[in-house]
Order: structure tokens, then sequence, then C-alpha cells
């Protein structure tokens, strides 16, 4: 196992250095001459591209990652895109129509959960796509078509590398569905080159490790932790909530930023810490406004931001604030979640628990 472990201590703080690399690997093949190229999809792309919707469906952090690709989904293809946690959908029976396309994703592609509901879809009659880190998974077998993530095997229970690798592919699914429209040529060209350079501002992010332990080291001893995002980000709230409490035990919940005056507002004081995501996209203004109202509250606040934007965000110097690298909004998630990843990594070391089996949680969640 060590020798597999390599120069790291545990298996999540290997996957999450190796994703500059994981990343590659996903696009590898994928990008040429400027064009997105994803065999699993070709036979099926006129299908897909008249459908009345698209509906990712997943659990956990794969949710999370459907989540986070939405936006430019619904952006670049102009389908309707919708959402379903695969429980919920069954819970629900759910409205779902051969006139949809429905998006399975899993890293494991054996999630009883999600599995079920593609039983579902498929008994609906629609399109059913896979999006999975296992070739010959039950998921990759059973749907009508779908691309492979390629993210390498991941073995620490929290999904780290399979979530920036998720995302990147839907990225280039809402590209390759969306390549037929002259209007969005030049911000799928920007999306591109982004792409290229997104292994290199994934290693400069890692840059961080230090700044979180620290970061880590003065919240070891609190009960809870808030994260807001909005946008792009919202996802990635939700997605560095989930690793803190399912890593490091602690209670944590990510929320929309949109919502926080319905309600959250009433947990602000200047001792709970509030994780505010506020990096550079159109959201941007409204996240000020978000961190001025908490500030006002004297909430006791963690910003992350744009490079060069910390005066921005925090004019007077009274809140920490943790700077990454700018990159296309659509790609952002994938940076802003890695420092949330360490940060989890690292509080969960200091506090003493396992790291890559932590207790009542099972890689893959075969039973219902
Ligand atoms: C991720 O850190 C979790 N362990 C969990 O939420 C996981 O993403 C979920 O169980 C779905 O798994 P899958 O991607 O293999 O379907």
């Amino acid at each position: 196992e060590q020798i597999k472990k390599g120069d790291f201590d545990h298996f999540m703080k290997k996957e999450i250095h190796e994703q500059p690399d994981s990343l590659t690997t996903s696009m590898r093949g994928r990008l040429k001459d400027g064009v997105v190229g994803l065999g699993g999809l070709k036979d099926h792309m006129r299908t897909i591209r008249r459908s009345r919707r698209i509906i990712f469906i997943g659990c956990g952090t794969s949710y999370h990652a459907a989540l986070a690709a939405r936006p430019i989904m619904e952006e670049l293809t102009d389908i309707p895109v919708t959402m379903e946690i695969a429980s919920d959908m069954l819970d629900r029976k759910a409205l779902i129509f051969k006139e949809d396309t429905a998006v399975f994703v899993s890293q494991s592609g054996e999630t009883a959960d999600t599995l079920l509901a593609l039983e579902y879809a498929l008994q609906h009659g629609a399109l059913c796509v896979g999006v999975t880190n296992t070739v010959g998974s039950t998921l990759a077998r059973k749907t009508h078509c779908g691309v492979h993530i390629n993210a390498g095997c991941e073995i620490g229970v929290a999904s780290t590398k399979a979530y920036t690798c998720q995302i990147v592919v839907m990225v280039m699914m809402a590209l390759a569905i969306g390549s037929d429209k002259m209007s969005t040529l030049a911000q799928r060209e920007a999306i591109i080159a982004g792409l290229t350079k997104l292994p290199e501002k994934v290693h400069d992010v890692l840059k961080l490790d230090g700044e979180m332990k620290a970061l880590a080291q003065s919240l070891i001893e609190e009960q809870s932790l808030l994260m807001f995002g909005r946008g792009n980000n919202y996802a990635t709230a939700l997605e560095g909530a989930l690793k803190v409490k399912e890593v490091a035990l602690m209670h944590s919940e990510g929320m929309l930023a949109g919502e926080m005056k319905h309600g959250p507002l009433a947990l602000v004081d200047e001792y709970l810490p509030i994780i505010v995501i506020a990096t550079h996209d159109d959201s941007f203004s409204k996240q000020q406004s978000v961190i001025q109202q908490l500030h006002a509250r004297k909430g006791r606040l963690i910003v992350m931001c744009s490079e060069g934007d910390a005066s921005l965000v925090c004019p007077d110097g009274r809140s920490r604030v943790i700077e990454v690298p700018r990159v296309v909004d659509c790609l952002q998630p994938i940076i802003n979640i890695i420092p949330m990843q360490l940060l989890a990594y690292h509080l969960t070391v200091l506090r003493g628990y396992n790291v890559d089996q932590p207790r009542n949680l099972a890689k893959s969640v075969t039973t219902q």
C-alpha cells in the first residue's frame, strides 16, 4: 500500500496532487485543433441536440460535479438542464420523457441509487448517457453511450481527482453538443484555450497547500463551518462542505449565497467561520455585497478570491483571504475546489481522523 502511495502519507493527498496529470489524461486526444471530439457521443449527437431537456443525475460528489457543469451546459447548448439526486428522483418517481437526455454521473459506475435511476430512465425511453471513471462498470454497460473521465484509479473514499475530471468532461460535452452554434464560437474558443492551460493553473493552486494547512490549524477546534457560493461556484460550496464533513467529521454546510438573507444570516456572529467564494466572474459584485453584509454582522470570514482581488474583497484587511488563479468562468470551480480539498485533508490529519477510510462510509455505495 505504501508503494502505491508514493511520497504521500495518504491516498487522498496523493489524489489531490495528481490532479494536473489526471486532468491532462481526461482531455488527452479529445481536444484537437480547437475542436472537441468525444467518440462515445458521436453517434447520438443528433438526438442529444434535439432533446427537450438534459437531466443530470448522480449522488454526492458526482452530483456536485454535474451541478458545476450545469451553467455552461445550458449556455452553450440552449437546452434546459435540470438536476436530480438519484435517490430523490426515485422517491418522487420524477417525470421523465423519451425526448429527454439523461446524463448519469458516477465515479464508480456502481452506485445503487444511480443505477436504479438509470433503470427508471431506460424504462421511460430517455436517451441515457454515462459519465464514469470505471471502464466496464454497470453504468458504462447499461447506458446508450457515454464518456469515460479517465481520472485513474481513485482509492480515497473522499472523491477529489474524479470530481475535477468529471467537470472537465462535462464542459467538453457542452462544447461538443453546442459546437453547431456560430453565436458562441468566440466563447468556445476561449474555453478550449482555458482547458489547454488548466493543468498548469491547477499545479499553481496546489502551492496553497501550506496556507491551507495553516488555515486548518486555526479551525481544528471548531464545531461548524459554512461555505457560501453562487453561480458556477454554488457547487464548490456544496462540495467543499461535503469534503469537510465526510473526512474531518466536522459539521459543515455549503449554501447558495443568494439564500443567505432568507435564513442563514441569523447564524452569523464573530465566532462561526464562514468561507465565501468570491472569485472574479459575473457573480462577483453580488458576492462583494454578501461580504459587506456579513461584515456588518461581524462575521468571521475567510474569502476566496482571484489573484490580485484581495483589496476588493477585503478593503480593511479584516478577513483572511485565499487568492487563487483566475481561469474562464466555467473552469473556475475546478481551481476553487482544490484549496477546499486541501483544507479538508489537513483538518482531518490535525484532528486525528482516518483520511482514506472515514467511519461509516464506503467508496462505492452499492446498496440502497
Ligand atoms: C465523495 O467524496 C463521496 N464519497 C460520495 O459522495 C460519492 O461521490 C457518492 O457516493 C457517489 O459515488 P459515485 O460517484 O461512485 O457514484
